[in-house]
């Protein structure tokens, strides 16, 4: 049952409630008019005969705009047309999808009063490329992506955009049957505007019961089934690695377990997939206690948790053909009295016991018991884990990608596949039995920290592969680097919804 005290941020329900209309012409015309421009040859003699429709000078427009990735040009047309605004849009030379996602995000914030209520966009002169699909459907998520605003705690009213607002109508202008993409688009987008709200959030307006209520709500509301599993049933359940890292908080732990199943499924004949992400809601470091500088950004320590949230949310809402377990474990990682102390020697879900070296190192704690627990419980095909894992993926990969880990080759080129077209990259690094030395403890069965400053994502990755019980379609994404990152959409650090895409794409193509 919902406990709305427990919800503190904007759920946002209907957060575009603007209408969306796809046409083969855009009369009437819209009161602004949205063109892409590709960067092939020729472009110049389009934007020259459009220059000339339009009563605009082709020389002095052609000077100034270069059609380069994320340029902007307006045109007020004088000519013989209702149309009042142009907006070209340029998208390079070698046009991607997360190019095209990425010029019309840009756009979208840029522009952000800006456009009008009847604001249209022309796909009528990219519909040559095999991939107009795929890039009309980039550009619809972005434009509804760009209009995401980080202040959710300012107290100034905030005017709703004219062109996302209820009565405005957003043209899409294409002969292309594009319903089910630009659908698709928007329900990605509903998705990522909300968890780009709860990574956001801060742990006072946070908790792991949050993270529940979160996916009760969800699951409610498109069909998919969420257990959420608190107090005495953890220790019934034996998640002592969870239990051992909350036992510092003042916020009790929660352990999430989601299912999805289409409605219409021949039991049997769907794959069964299963994904884990990391519910950190709040990382302090417990006893071996993080410096202070960026610890605010602890706050986005649940990221793979929200990517998780995102993929089974979305699976029911786009009715994929895939039986999707997700299950989450959400705890604060607190400095307290009761605190578990490095050196101690704690339990785990497969009962394996662990020296806790490093009480900072609490990702991998609790992604044991949940990996342990999905894999007994459920027998997926696949598992993929989602974290925040370590600080070391981004000293080798830097902002720009996640590091992949898996002992399957098909898995690697799958999930870099789908990563390469919805742009949220993916490296893979080495598994290599040599990294387990680092996992050797004279006490117990293992520890939870090598101690030596070098390959931290590796050896995280190796200690997650334990409580894999060696699966042989198990993969792991460390996305500390790109999870919350600097980006031109806001001045400080914030939630990106890494993920999302990238897992319902994956699970699109199985
Ligand atoms: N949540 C952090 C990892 C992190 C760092 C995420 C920076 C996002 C940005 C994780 O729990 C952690 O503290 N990892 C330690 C592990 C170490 C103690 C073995 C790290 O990477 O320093
Ligand atoms: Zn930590
Ligand atoms: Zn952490």
């Amino acid at each position: 049952m919902l406990d709305s005290d427990l919800i503190f941020y904007n759920l946002r329900l209907n957060p575009y409630p603007m209408k969306i209309k796809i046409s083969k012409s855009f009369t009437p015309y819209p009161e602004a008019l949205i063109v892409p421009i590709v960067q092939n040859e020729g472009f110049e003699n389009a934007l020259t005969k459009m220059a000339e429709w339009a009563g605009v000078a082709p020389e002095l427009m052609l000077a100034d705009f270069k059609a380069d990735w994320k340029e902007i040009a307006t045109l007020y047309p004088t000519g013989k047309t209702d149309l009042k605004r142009i907006y070209l849009l340029g998208l390079g030379k070698d046009v991607t999808a997360p190019k095209v996602l990425t010029a019309f995000r840009s756009l979208s914030y840029r522009l952000k009063s800006k456009l009008p209520p009847r604001t249209g966009v022309s796909f009528l002169r990219m519909e040559q490329t095999d991939q107009v699909v795929p890039w009309i459907e980039a550009a619809v998520n972005g434009l509804l992506l760009g209009q995401y605003d980080t202040g959710q705690y300012k107290t100034e009213e905030k005017k709703p955009q004219p062109l996302f607002t209820d009565g405005a109508e957003l043209g899409i202008y294409t002969t292309v049957d594009v319903a089910a993409a630009v659908e698709k688009a928007r329900a990605v987008a509903e998705t990522q505007l909300r968890l780009l709200d709860l990574v956001n959030a801060p742990a006072n307006k946070k908790m792991p019961r949050t993270l529940a209520e979160w996916a009760l709500e969800s699951g409610d509301r498109y069909g998919y089934s969420v257990e959420v599993f608190d107090g005495d049933q953890l220790k019934e359940l034996g998640l002592h690695a969870l239990l051992a890292v909350s036992q510092g908080s003042e916020s009790p732990p929660a352990f999430l377990v989601m299912e999805y199943t289409p409605a219409d499924a021949t039991a049997g004949t769907l794959h069964k997939v299963g994904l884990v992400g990391k519910g950190v809601t709040f990382d302090t470091g417990g006893i071996s206690i993080k410096e202070s500088a960026h610890m605010h950004m602890m706050k986005s320590d649940m990221a793979g948790a929200a990517a998780v949230l995102g993929a089974m949310e979305l699976a029911a809402r786009l009715r994929l053909p895939v039986h999707l377990i997700g299950v989450i474990p959400a705890t604060e990682n607190s400095v307290d009295a009761k605190s578990t102390k490095p050196g101690d020697v704690i339990g785990s879900y497969l009962g394996k016991t662990i020296e806790v070296i490093d009480t900072d190192a609490e990702g991998r704690l609790i992604l044991a018991d949940a990996l342990a627990y999905l894999n007994r419980n459920y027998q997926p095909e696949v598992i993929i884990d989602l974290a925040t894992l370590t600080g070391s993926v981004i000293g080798t990969l830097g902002y720009h990608a996640a590091g992949l880990f898996t002992h399957n080759d098909e898995l690697a080129a799958e999930l870099t596949r789908a990563a390469d077209q919805t742009g949220e990259r993916v490296w893979r690094l080495p598994l290599w039995d040599v990294y387990e030395e680092d996992l050797h403890s004279d006490v117990a069965d293992l520890k939870n920290y090598g101690g030596k400053p070098v390959a931290g994502a590796i050896s995280g990755a190796k200690f997650l592969e334990v409580f894999t019980e060696n699966h042989p379609r198990w993969a792991h994404l460390d996305v500390a680097g790109v999870a919350f990152t600097d980006s031109e959409f806001s001045k400080m650090r914030s939630a990106t919804a890494y993920g999302v895409r990238l897992l319902v794409e994956y699970l699109s193509r199985l």
